[in-house]
């Protein structure tokens, strides 16, 4: 339905510029002559009075109009609506006691409006925007994307952006006091193998050629090491065109390191001093450093991910070797093909009721995609285990041997998973997270405790079955142990990397390594990928190049901006700490990206489109390219 323009209410700005925000009067300034402009947040009428709460990004006032001092201002302000934009001219005067807004920093005081001038109008808002309201769970977030102006006006996502805006200048200077020297790096380059598809960018010039947009600087900052830079920072967009969650968004922001001379020690502490200097000026807490240290080995052994959340137990146990002769043949086949037996000691969890327990062996089988879930229960009575198998498939001493081994006893629940490495790990480890979650063991994003960890010893390369060949566990010019070196042909698999990653409650923030530093090593790396000598040339030939004229060792780490952010403000996901994000297809809603270009630009590209058959594109589009379906 059409809205009422309401134009004749708006009028010349005849104030002048404003004399304080909407977040900044206090009680003492009563008396004192004030300029006020913002949004109008709420409006109560309150016969013969109307109170308007008049919003900024500062704070919110209340302004009051009476009809005694001003009758025009009075009558105007009866028809402002919400996110109408006003300037106003008052007195402040304090609100009387039961008044008072001890939740509010303006609460102790409010403005008697003697002028207003209405500077725009608002149609009625697609979704309700106000202070007063931080969550609109109501409204789908795309709704929300195409009107990101408006949810920009939100208090909560205002914070968080400012909370981004500190985090770049406390960075910025924790680099440039140590003599870190910001390069920005081009956008427009050439593909780097970050495991990710690259973004591409048809070049108008050199026809049927394609820029990549970067998926890390990973190359050039290695480049500005053999240039001599010695130290380099960069907080830098990256693109990867890969499947989103909220936690990844297709272009991100690094803040990207690269020191000569490095070793995994320098690196630590020089990312442990940054997130000591960010948890101290953001958050005003200490952290305490040295962060622990992981290998990946245990990580994966003990929580099932190179990613532990460590703010909770529920740890994994292998318990293969007290099931290898229960008679149970699952177990049994698994042990003798080399599998594991893993179990989790569930505590206070003896007496689940046998649905909570068919709904977790569903969630087992249907979500994580296990074979099955065996559990042994033992009732806080006292009496006796109780298993979900029959003592004909597997006699009970068996249950009691693992729960021994693990320390389940009265009272605890003792979940089993088998099957083979990796595998098993990792659904065990995503059973582990869903306990933590279902029993709230997992404190919410924002909540408790910060647990960094570092896991270090990354195996080099792992095979990748559906490429059929070795992949990079980070990227290929990550340096292997120099005491594995000689295991890089024959045993790759038993091959450890110069990597790290950093992890906070659960959640990668950042990873990086020492790097090959010598052609021949790289060389070597790119064979054990399957990446032929031409290949490699022809891909990487100016590293290669640039490591025969003297490169020296280094290495670095880049630490994810956005992930860092979402953390530091509890958000749930990356949309919430990025000004104008993708949504869950990589398109943003309010500017409609990606979108059809015109025909002359394809062509000037020397493109055609060569659409799938269920793909209209517009018109216009589709008439004037010569389109190949
Ligand atoms: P890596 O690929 O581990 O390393 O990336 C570093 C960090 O960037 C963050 N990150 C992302 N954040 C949001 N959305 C995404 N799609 C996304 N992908 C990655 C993560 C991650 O830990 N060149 C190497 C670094 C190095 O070796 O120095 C690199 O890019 O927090």
């Amino acid at each position: 339905m059409a809205e009422q323009p309401r134009a004749d209410l708006i009028s010349p700005d005849t104030h002048g510029p404003r004399s304080h925000t909407c977040g900044d009067l206090r009680a003492d300034h009563e008396d004192a002559e004030v300029t006020l402009k913002g949004w109008v947040d709420t409006r109560r009428d309150h016969g013969g009075l109307i109170f308007i709460d008049l919003r900024d990004r500062y704070g919110l006032t209340q302004v009051v109009f009476s009809p005694q001092d001003n009758e025009a201002a009075y009558e105007a302000a009866g028809r402002l609506r919400r996110e109408d934009v006003i300037s106003v001219r008052g007195t402040v005067r304090p609100r009387g006691d039961e008044m008072v807004n001890p939740d509010l920093s303006t609460g102790q005081i409010e403005v008697k409006v003697q002028e207003l001038n209405v500077l725009n109008t608002a149609e009625t808002p697609p979704f309700l925007v106000s202070a007063h309201e931080e969550r609109q769970m109501d409204t789908s977030e795309d709704v929300r994307l195409k009107h990101r102006y408006l949810d920009l006006r939100r208090p909560a996502l205002q914070d968080n952006l400012v909370l981004r805006h500190d985090l770049y200048q406390t960075t910025r200077h924790y680099f440039d006091e140590k003599d870190f020297v910001e390069v920005e790096t081009p956008v427009l380059m050439k593909s780097t193998p970050e495991g990710a598809r690259d973004f591409l960018v048809p070049s108008r010039l050199q026809p049927g050629r394609f820029y990549a947009l970067p998926q890390s600087p990973q190359t050039y900052k290695q480049l500005l090491m053999v240039g001599g830079m010695d130290r380099y920072f960069q907080i830098v967009k990256c693109f990867r065109d890969e499947d989103l969650r909220a936690d990844r968004q297709p272009e991100f922001t690094q803040i990207d390191v690269e020191m000569t001379f490095a070793t995994e020690e320098q690196v630590y502490d020089l990312t442990e001093g940054l997130m000591a200097d960010l948890w101290a000026d953001l958050e005003g807490t200490d952290l305490e450093t040295p962060f622990p240290r992981m290998s990946y080995d245990d990580a994966l052994r003990t929580y099932g991910t190179d990613k532990p959340d460590l703010r909770f137990g529920l740890e994994l146990n292998d318990v293969s070797d007290a099931f290898a002769d229960s008679g149970f043949r699952v177990f049994e086949s698994i042990v003798d093909d080399g599998g594991h037996i893993l179990a989790i000691r569930v505590p206070d969890a003896g007496d689940t009721g046998r649905a909570a327990m068919d709904r977790l062996e569903e969630h087992v089988t249907e979500e994580i995609g296990a074979a099955g879930l065996i559990y042994f229960q033992f009732p806080s009575d006292g009496s006796d285990m109780e298993q979900n198998l029959s003592t004909d498939a597997m006699p009970k001493e068996y249950g009691r041997a693992a729960a021994d081994q693990i320390g389940a006893g009265t009272g605890d629940l003792m979940l089993v998973l088998a099957g083979q490495a990796p595998t098993v790990y990792h659904q065990a480890g995503q059973l582990r997270l869903h306990l933590g979650e279902k029993l709230n063991l997992r404190p919410d994003p924002g909540e408790g405790p910060d647990r960094f960890v570092w896991i270090t010893d990354f195996p080099l390369v792992e095979y990748d079955d559906e490429a059929g060949r070795y992949v990079s566990m980070h990227h290929p010019f990550t340096a292997p142990k120099p005491e594995h070196l000689d295991r890089l042909e024959d045993n790759p698999e038993d091959v450890e990397a110069r990597a790290y990653d950093l992890v906070l409650n659960g959640n990668e923030i950042g990873g990086g390594s020492i790097r090959i530093h010598n052609r021949e090593t790289q060389e070597q790396m790119f064979d054990l990928l399957g990446i032929d000598r031409d290949e490699a040339q022809e891909r990487f030939g100016f590293l290669l190049d640039a490591f025969r004229h003297g490169a020296p060792p280094h290495g670095g780490i880049a630490l994810g901006l956005d992930r860092l952010v979402m953390l530091l403000a509890g958000a749930n996901s990356l949309r919430d700490v990025i000004a104008f994000p993708k949504n869950q297809s990589g398109q943003e809603p309010m500017v409609k990206s990606p979108d059809w270009v015109d025909p002359e630009q394809l062509e000037a590209l020397h493109l055609q489109l060569d659409l799938p058959p269920d793909v209209e594109p517009p018109a216009q589009v589709a008439r004037r390219s010569r389109l190949a379906t």
